[in-house]
């Protein structure tokens, strides 16, 4: 969708100046080619197997905007099997990720009310 809508953009802006048209066209094709690098997620044992895991099907935006206890986490890689069809993961793998998950994105992770002003 963000191709096509710089796609449209461009489109739009070609219409009005050429050069500007052409600059945007090279931002959009620099986003798309741009991969995420582990090192966007919080640096912790369990970072690689999760980055590896987890950005098959999305970035991991998804990931860093999440706030969830440990049971949750866990809940959520039922979740991503029964309803998006991930690979079931079990075993110290699963450990691995969660526990990487809960300390890392955990609701206290992020500042002293746990950055959900509506938790404490
Ligand atoms: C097989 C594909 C697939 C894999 C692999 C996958 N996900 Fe997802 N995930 C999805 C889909 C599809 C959604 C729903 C996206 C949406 O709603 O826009 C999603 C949504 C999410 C959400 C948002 C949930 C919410 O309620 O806000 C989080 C967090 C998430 N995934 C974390 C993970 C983590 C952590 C892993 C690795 C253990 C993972 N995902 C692996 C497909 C996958």
């Amino acid at each position: 969708m963000l191709a096509v809508g710089a796609l449209l953009t461009a489109t739009v802006a070609l219409a009005q100046d050429p050069d500007l048209a052409r600059r945007q066209a090279e931002a959009a094709a620099e986003i798309a080619a741009r991969a995420e690098e582990e090192t966007v997620l919080a640096e912790g044992e369990g970072r690689s197997e999760t980055f590896a895991y987890c950005t098959a099907c999305h970035n991991t935006a998804l990931i860093r905007r999440s706030a969830f206890t440990r049971d949750r986490w866990d809940d959520l890689m039922d979740w991503m099997v029964e309803k998006h069809g991930m690979n079931p993961i079990d075993g110290e793998f699963r450990t691995t990720i969660v526990d990487y998950l809960a300390q890392h994105y955990g609701p206290r992770a992020r500042g002293p009310r746990g950055g959900n002003p509506f938790l404490d």
